[in-house]
């Protein structure tokens, strides 16, 4: 991770983070919709806990995270609440951040994070410090409201902002935006030009170049220079090459400064976007507003996005198939936008509306929803996507002796077995005794049985040449004596320092 060296935002309790434990994700299939093979995943439950979880299977895959947390406001809104102290939000940012970006592919991964004038410049350096200074791309202003409100009491606020990362800026570019009607009306062809519509576009530039300081005779027969302090653009040379070509325009009458003449057909094959983002490209919060509404009724989502605000992002900053994630989904919407433009996605959700408006809101997708996008994109439903919850965490103080630790009685056996896979970091792989694998060599096992020299035996069989095993066990003989490649742990014992408690995760 890159530092800022000596720059560096500090509050009270900046370090005071505690190691989370990486959960397991439990699927809850009645919940889940559409297809059951989708690997689209909405999970309810706080994203510190959520993210950690993902990290083992996805750092460096995602394509684009969007993310619009609490702007820290002040207010209370009905579904969330908007008012922390603010070393704590800013605590509470750091933790996501630094998971997000461990997160991104490094490469091609990029991060977009609205926000308001509140918290945007304590964000922007936290930022800078997680992701480095070199990699800000810019800040998008977007125009979230049209009506001045009279009754504001200082000036009527009407942008928010999207902060914009890449993971590595020197190798990441946006895509190019798809040319517009009104961007093409642009080009016109006043001489019919066989070559097609075209505008014209500066011939000179700020610089003083004296071999690019010639004077031009216009067909009129009127002499120009470039004006004091410019140059032209192009060489006498390649000036003349470009008047014999037809590419240069001096007016209707021949009498104009010349300039050239840029074709359409000649032009990128798309438009690289501005950073300023007008409400009538993208919508408004009013937009927002009515588009939750016709999902959700009687319970409309205080603070969502327009979902072309969202479309435009992920435009920008995905193609079809791309992993995106919004760790604070609110009514849905980047998942909503993401599954009508074939992107697979992940949102996590820790209000109970994960279940009242996520979940409503993207079964309709599903369904075929035709508000927002839809049918901009030519929606017609299909896809799904699966329902989690966090696991609890897996050690629990014993309700006699609180200082003593236990399994969490809720876990199976088989949650047990992920679990430490998960904490000793081998993929969950059940096949026969074994229970995950880390490489083609190392195994792990897990048993509740006694483990002696005969059991460690029994397994020793199995494994082929090179091969290594983790076998974790709640009974152990005191004194085995183990080959090297053999290595035994004890439940809990051996968890203690991987795992966290609910009290303890903020
Ligand atoms: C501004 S809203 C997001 C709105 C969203 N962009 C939309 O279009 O609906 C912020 C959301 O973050 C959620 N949130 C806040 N803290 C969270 C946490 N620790 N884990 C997961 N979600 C959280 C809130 O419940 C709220 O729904």
């Amino acid at each position: 991770m890159q530092k800022t060296g000596k720059l560096e935002l500090t509050w009270v309790g900046k370090y005071e983070s505690k190691v989370i434990e990486p959960r397991i994700l439990v699927e809850n299939p009645e919940l889940s919709y559409g297809d059951p093979n989708s690997e689209n995943m909405l999970i309810h439950g706080d994203n510190l806990i959520a993210l950690k979880a993902l990290e083992q299977d996805y750092a460096g895959r995602i394509k684009c995270i969007y993310i619009d947390p609490p702007y820290n406001t002040g207010y209370a809104f009905t579904h969330y609440d908007d008012s922390v102290e603010h070393s704590i939000w800013l605590s509470l940012m750091r933790q996501r951040l630094e998971i997000l970006y461990t997160l991104l592919d490094d490469d091609n991964g990029s991060l977009w994070i609205s926000i308001d004038d509140d918290e945007r410049d304590y964000l922007k350096v936290l930022c800078d410090e997680i992701l480095g200074r070199a990699n800000f791309v810019c800040s998008v202003i977007w125009q979230k409201k049209y009506s001045p409100q009279n009754d504001a009491k200082w000036l009527s606020d009407n942008h928010d902002y999207v902060l914009v990362y890449a993971k590595n800026k020197a190798v990441w570019r946006p895509n190019l935006l798809p040319r517009s009607e009104e961007a093409n009306a642009r080009y016109k062809n006043p001489d019919n030009d066989p070559r097609g519509p075209w505008k014209s576009g500066d011939i000179s530039v700020k610089r003083v170049t004296p071999k690019d300081i010639y004077e031009v005779i216009t067909p009129s027969g009127r002499r120009v220079l470039p004006p004091a302090g410019t140059s032209w653009r192009l060489s006498k040379e390649t000036f003349d090459d470009y008047v014999a070509d037809n590419r240069i325009w001096f007016g209707p009458d021949g009498n104009n400064v010349p300039s050239i003449k840029r074709f359409l057909s000649e032009v990128k094959d798309g438009m690289t976007s501005l950073t300023i983002w007008l409400r009538e490209e993208v919508g408004d919060n009013q937009e927002a507003k009515r588009e939750v509404k016709e999902l959700n009724s009687d319970d409309v989502f205080d603070t969502p996005k327009p979902e072309r605000l969202i479309e435009k992002i992920l435009k920008l900053a995905t193609k079809e198939g791309d992993l995106v994630l919004d760790s604070f989904l609110g009514s849905g919407t980047t998942a909503a936008v993401a599954h009508k433009m074939d992107r697979r996605w992940i949102g996590i959700e820790l209000g109970n509306h994960a279940y009242t408006h996520c979940k409503v809101r993207l079964d309709k997708v599903i369904d075929g929803e035709q508000g927002g996008i839809s049918k901009a994109v030519g929606w017609k439903g299909g896809g799904g996507y699966k329902f989690y919850e966090l696991a609890p965490s897996l050690l629990v103080p014993n309700p006699i002796i609180p200082e003593i630790k236990q399994i969490n009685p809720v876990y199976t056996f088989e949650m047990l077995c992920e679990a430490i896979c998960k904490l000793e970091g081998f993929k969950y792989k059940p096949n026969g005794r074994i229970h995950g694998q880390s490489s083609e060599k190392r195994f792990i096992h897990i048993t509740k049985e006694f483990v002696n020299g005969e059991y460690v035996n029994s397994l020793i069989a199995t494994l082929g040449e090179g091969q290594s095993l983790l076998i974790y066990g709640t009974k152990i003989q005191s004194d085995l004596r183990l080959p090297d490649n053999i290595v035994v742990k004890k439940i809990p014992k051996d968890l203690l320092d991987k795992c966290t408690f609910e009290s303890e995760v903020r």
